[in-house]
């Protein structure tokens, strides 16, 4: 596909018509509270105009507001618009076929895998979540049931109540396996890793993994490296993906599974004769 037809299709992708709430839900909103009240109060500060004080001042007031204030603004843009721009292009540059069997673990109301559905038209995308509210506000199956009708592709995709620790599916069922912001959502390093290894399994050989996350993600690239994983690569998403998390550079990470016939590196090493 030509650069200008990948871009049609990102911006069809990325268009929407489904509510997708925020990520985050009520603990990323009360986390913005401080940034959102402290950048209103200090803009005010800085623009009042009877207080007498140096210019110097104001502008310092004025600057801080304003940095306060991006944060809320930056989280807003890219759970309402910057992750699924991110994604459309993500996904129109992988060349599809169009027949293949996609597996988003972490779907929540399913933003992406209705993306994954339109690229679609004679594969399956399977989601698959716990549905927790305090992960994405709104989150319930029949959300994303919602969604993926009013997208228009319900035929094409599968919903599955389940935890990313421990797959409902069979190994090497899905040729693509993608997650956005759901990993880093467990917190127990050890359970984290569980979840990798699973993405690995249901992974066909020659099967590629995409995982976008704000934390965590050299944890995933040394367990795809260490079971054996080929191309792994990590990259920042850029500002579109920043979410207003300040120091924290969220990043994609991709790999793909060894084809068979090859066999990948022994990920411990085998008990040696005494
Ligand atoms: C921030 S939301 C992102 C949802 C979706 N990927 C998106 O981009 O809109 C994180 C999702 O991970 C899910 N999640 C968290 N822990 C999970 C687990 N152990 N197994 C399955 N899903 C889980 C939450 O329920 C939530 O839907």
């Amino acid at each position: 596909m030509n650069p200008g037809s990948k871009q049609a299709l990102s911006r069809q992708l990325a268009s929407h018509r489904g509510q997708y709430g925020i990520d985050g839900g009520g603990r990323a909103l009360a986390g913005l509270l401080w940034p959102a009240g402290g950048g209103l109060l200090l803009l005010g500060l800085s623009l009042l105009p009877m207080s007498p004080k140096p210019l110097l001042q104001r502008a310092l007031e004025f600057l801080a507001g304003a940095a306060l204030l991006q944060v809320p603004a930056s989280f807003f843009y890219s759970t309402i618009r910057g992750k699924f721009a991110v994604w459309a292009e993500l996904l129109a540059g992988l060349d599809l076929r169009g027949n293949e069997r996609i597996l988003e673990i972490g779907c929540g109301r399913g933003a992406i895998l209705a993306m994954l559905g339109k690229l679609l038209p004679e594969g399956r995308a399977v989601g698959l979540d716990l549905w927790r509210t305090e992960d994405q506000s709104g989150n319930s199956l029949e959300s994303a049931r919602t969604n993926l009708v009013s997208e228009g592709v319900a035929d094409r995709c599968e919903l599955h109540t389940g935890d990313m620790r421990a797959l409902p599916f069979p190994d090497a069922s899905f040729d693509l396996v993608v997650s956005n912001l759901a990993i880093h959502n467990i917190p127990e390093k050890d359970s984290r890793r569980e979840a990798i290894d699973e993405a690995i399994r249901v992974l066909k050989p020659g099967g590629r993994i995409l995982i976008a996350d704000l934390f965590r993600t050299e944890e995933y690239v040394q367990r795809l490296e260490e079971a054996g994983l080929r191309a792994v690569s990590c990259r920042p998403l850029g500002w579109r993906f920043w979410f207003g998390v300040l120091g924290v550079t969220p990043r994609l990470v991709t790999a793909e599974k060894p084809a068979s016939g090859t066999s990948p590196p022994e990920t411990t090493p085998p008990d040696l004769p005494p």
